[in-house]
C-alpha cells in the first residue's frame, strides 16, 4: 500500500511478521476491523501513545484491504478510533502523518475534524515524483463540541 509507509518498497523477509507483532504489542490500543455480517478481516486501526503522562498525544493509524475502501468503513472505524482515544483513553489530542497523494485518507480526517499542522516538503518519493507527508491533528474540545453536543 504505497499510503502506508515511507520506508522502501521492497519485499520484506519473514521476521518483518515480528516486527509487525512488536508494533502491535507495543501499541496502546490496536483493534481489528471485520465486516459485521460475516466476521471477515478487514484491516486494522491503532493508537499509540509515545508520552502517554505528560502531552496525552495518540498516533493514530488505520489500514483496510483495497476491496472494502470507498464504502464507508474507513470513516466509520477512524471515527471509532479517535471517539474512543478520547472518551476512554483520555488523550487531548490525536495526530497523524499521511502523504499527500493518499487523497482518500485526507479526505477521511479532514471530514471528521482533522486539521492540516504542518507539511514535510518532499517527504517522499512515489512513482516517480516527489510527494509531501502532511502532519494533521485533532484536539480533543473539537471533537467533543462537533461529537457530543448532544450526550
Ligand atoms: C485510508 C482508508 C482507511 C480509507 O478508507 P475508506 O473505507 O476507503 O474510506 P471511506 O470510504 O470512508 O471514505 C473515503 C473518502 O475519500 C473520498 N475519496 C476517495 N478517493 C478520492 C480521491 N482520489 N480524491 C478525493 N477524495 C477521494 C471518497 O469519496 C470518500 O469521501 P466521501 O465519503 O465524502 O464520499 C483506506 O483507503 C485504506 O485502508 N487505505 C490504505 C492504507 C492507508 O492509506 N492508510 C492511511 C495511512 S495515513
Amino acid at each position: 500500500m504505497r499510503g502506508v509507509s515511507t520506508d522502501p518498497i521492497i519485499p520484506r523477509p519473514t521476521k518483518y511478521k515480528e516486527f509487525l507483532k512488536t508494533l502491535a504489542e507495543n501499541s496502546t490500543i490496536w483493534f481489528t476491523i471485520v465486516l459485521k455480517e460475516t466476521g471477515e478481516f478487514m484491516g486494522q486501526c491503532s493508537i499509540k501513545w509515545t508520552e502517554p503522562v505528560k502531552n496525552r498525544d495518540g498516533l493514530l493509524g488505520i489500514s483496510m484491504f483495497p476491496k472494502f475502501w470507498g464504502k464507508g468503513y474507513g470513516t466509520e472505524a477512524t471515527t471509532f478510533i479517535v471517539d474512543h482515544a478520547f472518551r476512554a483513553l483520555g488523550v487531548q489530542r490525536v495526530s497523524l502523518t499521511v502523504l499527500e497523494g493518499n487523497e482518500a485518507a485526507i479526505e477521511v480526517y479532514k471530514k471528521i475534524g482533522f486539521k492540516e499542522e504542518g507539511r514535510k516538503r518532499r517527504g517522499n518519493w512515489i512513482d516517480g515524483h516527489w510527494e509531501d507527508s502532511l502532519s494533521m491533528g485533532v484536539l480533543d474540545e473539537e471533537w467533543a463540541e462537533r461529537y457530543w453536543k448532544e450526550r
